[in-house]
């Protein structure tokens, strides 16, 4: 069994199919993890670059130890430190990258669309591991893989997602792959929050927050992007997280067995209170955990994709 994709750009691009070979690969791969020895040779000799242009903990660090755990050697870039500061265009850099004879390049950038348009300039398969404002794959195929543990089903799940629409790669992708998937996906946040036209992907929106959580048998919570000036999009940080905030009070309203997603880094005290972040329903740890499964299966299925 393959991909239908040669590269990972988009959830849009996944079949069904792709999915569930993704996750059933990742299923297989997260034994690997668990040995005292954790590693074994499928991807011996070949190369994968991490050119993460814009900050990252747990995607970077993910996916470095998925190449590896499965004996690749994993190569950083970053903007610091590479020729990009002297003023090399990005695909110079590429093409020089490529030259070297990689086998993935995983990219992460600031700009919406650079993973598109390295995905046309180079040879071997490119993975989207976030891109400005647009899609975060990866990141909703591990949410997707989290659900999926506890729920055991992903159709007619009521999934909220609340918080920062407008500036959230991870909302983009996670709405329309599980939308793909059949579960019911809301939207809630500051009307500032929420771009215009989102509800052509058929997901109902809310201003408050209240309507949605007694429903929602996911939550998800976003994060204020702070670095996208996300928070000159509300008067202050304490009003939002009064009006927008999950926290013991709003939790009263959820459903016993809901659970709590977040891609991370989590503001503490502004989208999610400490207490319910760490708390019994929260599976945040849990993401980042499934993420080095995910993408495990991600390079293993793409490694040897070469045109
Ligand atoms: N979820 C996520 O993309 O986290 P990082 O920015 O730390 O990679």
């Amino acid at each position: 069994m393959s991909l239908s994709v040669r590269h990972i750009l988009s959830v849009n691009d996944l079949t069904k199919k792709d999915c569930a070979l993704i996750l059933k690969t990742a299923q297989n791969m997260e034994e690997i993890s668990e040995r005292s020895v954790k590693k074994v040779p499928i991807l011996r000799g070949k190369t994968i670059l991490l050119c993460f242009f814009e900050p990252s903990t747990r995607t970077r660090t993910s996916f470095e130890i998925a190449a590896k755990r499965l004996s690749a050697d994993a190569v950083n870039i970053s903007s610091v430190g590479s020729s990009l500061s002297k003023g090399e265009t990005l695909l110079d850099t590429a093409k020089n990258l490529e030259a070297m004879n990689p086998d993935i390049l995983v990219v992460r950038h600031a700009q919406s669309g650079i993973p598109h348009l390295l995905a046309q300039a180079v040879d071997c398969p490119v993975i989207n591991a976030g891109d400005g404002m647009h899609e975060h794959p990866t990141q909703a195929l591990l949410d997707l893989m989290t659900i999926l543990k506890v729920k055991k089903r992903i159709a007619g799940l009521h999934i909220a997602i609340i918080g920062d629409i407008l500036h959230s790669r991870v909302a983009l992708s996670n709405i329309i792959l599980l939308k793909k998937m059949g579960a019911k996906v809301s939207l809630a946040g500051p009307a500032s929050m929420i771009p215009l036209g989102i509800e052509q992907f058929g997901v109902p929106i809310f201003y408050d927050i209240r309507k949605v959580i007694p429903s929602a048998d996911v939550i998800m919570m976003l994060r204020i992007q702070r670095e996208r000036e996300a928070d000159s999009f509300f008067p202050s940080l304490r009003e939002y997280s009064r009006f927008f905030g999950l926290n013991k009070e709003t939790m009263k309203h959820a459903k016993k067995d809901v659970v709590i997603l977040h891609p991370g880094p989590v503001n503490r005290g502004v989208e999610i209170a400490p207490e319910i972040a760490d708390g019994e329903h929260s599976l945040i740890l849990d993401q980042v955990t499934n993420g080095v499964a995910v993408r495990m299966a991600l390079l293993y299925l793409l490694c040897g994709a070469k045109k």
